[in-house]
This record gives C-alpha cells, sequence and structure tokens, in this order.
C-alpha cells in the first residue's frame, strides 16, 4: 500500500513541477505565478515522495522475497535504478548555485534529459497496469495532458506562433 500510495504521490508532485512554467505562461495570474514561485520545492517534495517509494520498496523486498521476487523483474532494477539516478542528481542540482557551477547549457541539458526519462517511466509503469484496472487510465491521461501543456506553453513553441502571427 505504501508503495503504491508513494507512486500515487509522486505523481501529482511530479506533474505540478512539470507543468509549473508552461502553466504560467498559459495563464498568467496569482495562482500559477505561486505554483511557479513553488516549482523548486514541488520537484524536491517529488523526490522525497519518490525517497520514500523505495524505502517501502526495500521493506517489501526484506518482509517477503518470494512476493517481492514475483512482482518485480531484473530490468525493473536497471530502468529503475537509473530513474533514481535521475532523481538524485536533479535534486542535488536544484539550487541557482548549480546553475552558475555547471553552466546553464549542462544543467538545462540535465534537466530536461531527466524529467523527461522521468515523464517515460510514469507512463511505463502506469500504463503497463491499465489491464489490470482502467483507473490508470486516468494516471496515463494526466501525463499526456500535462505533455501538451508542457508543449503549447513552451516558449520557443509560443515564439513561433507569435512570430508566424507577425509574418501573416
Ligand atoms: C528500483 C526501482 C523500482 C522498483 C524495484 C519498483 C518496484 C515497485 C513495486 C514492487 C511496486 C508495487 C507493485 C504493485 O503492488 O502493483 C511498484 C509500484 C509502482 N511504481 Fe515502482 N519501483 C521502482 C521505481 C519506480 C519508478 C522510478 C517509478 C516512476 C517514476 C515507479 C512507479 C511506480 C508506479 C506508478 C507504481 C504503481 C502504483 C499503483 O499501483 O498505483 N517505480 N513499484
Amino acid at each position: 500500500m505504501v508503495i503504491r500510495l508513494t507512486a500515487r504521490t509522486s505523481l501529482v508532485l511530479f506533474l505540478f513541477a512539470f507543468t509549473a512554467s508552461a502553466m504560467a505562461r498559459l495563464w498568467p495570474g496569482p495562482r500559477t505565478q505561486w505554483l511557479l514561485r513553488h516549482r523548486r520545492a514541488f520537484g524536491l517534495a517529488f523526490a522525497f515522495s519518490h525517497a520514500m517509494h523505495l524505502v517501502a520498496i526495500l521493506a517489501f523486498a526484506r518482509l517477503d522475497a518470494a512476493a517481492f521476487a514475483q512482482q518485480t523483474r531484473p530490468l525493473d532494477w536497471v530502468t529503475g535504478g537509473i530513474a533514481y539516478v535521475f532523481i538524485a542528481l536533479l535534486a542535488a542540482t536544484s539550487w541557482d548555485g548549480a546553475v552558475r557551477w555547471m553552466g546553464v547549457r549542462r544543467w538545462r541539458l540535465l534537466h530536461t534529459v531527466g524529467i523527461a526519462y522521468l515523464w517515460i517511466s510514469f507512463m511505463a509503469t502506469f500504463g503497463k497496469r491499465i489491464p489490470m484496472s482502467a483507473a490508470y487510465g486516468l494516471a496515463v491521461a494526466l501525463l499526456v495532458a500535462a505533455l501538451v501543456l508542457r508543449v503549447i506553453g513552451s516558449a520557443r513553441v509560443r515564439q513561433w506562433c507569435l512570430s508566424r502571427r507577425k509574418i501573416a
């Protein structure tokens, strides 16, 4: 239950951090500005929630090794392990000093690739559970909607639309 609960709290926190900039650009206002100001806190809260997911996973593995082996595949440790490395790197570099230390380009590359990998991880883990319950489709729909929002609200796409309007 804790593993499932933390996967779900992680999703909600991840989605807020994932869409904050796009929402602030698409719907400027006090609420979206608040979300944008607290985006880093949402990201760190996501990292904490997923650390709890890992703690619960390790507890499950210790308490019932046979059931744990039945529910996971060795590949999960590889794909999930990569996700945890990204989570640790993103959390460790989510302060202004890290941007200066790494340089904007490298910092942006790390955060873009890491966030994309986490989005795919959520899609894969929730998506594969849809045959068990259609309710998992809601998580997948939220992930797709968040991606669409992020693309539409991205600074580059909006700039491109504005330049097209000027030409027209
Ligand atoms: C070392 C890596 C990981 C292992 C061994 C692992 C293992 C597990 C286990 C045993 C469950 C419970 C299965 C069940 O009761 O149905 C679970 C659920 C889940 N995990 Fe992980 N996990 C890992 C990393 C991740 C990562 C990185 C994500 C996403 C970013 C993730 C997302 C989920 C989701 C969405 C669920 C289903 C929650 C639900 O049923 O609502 N897991 N995981």
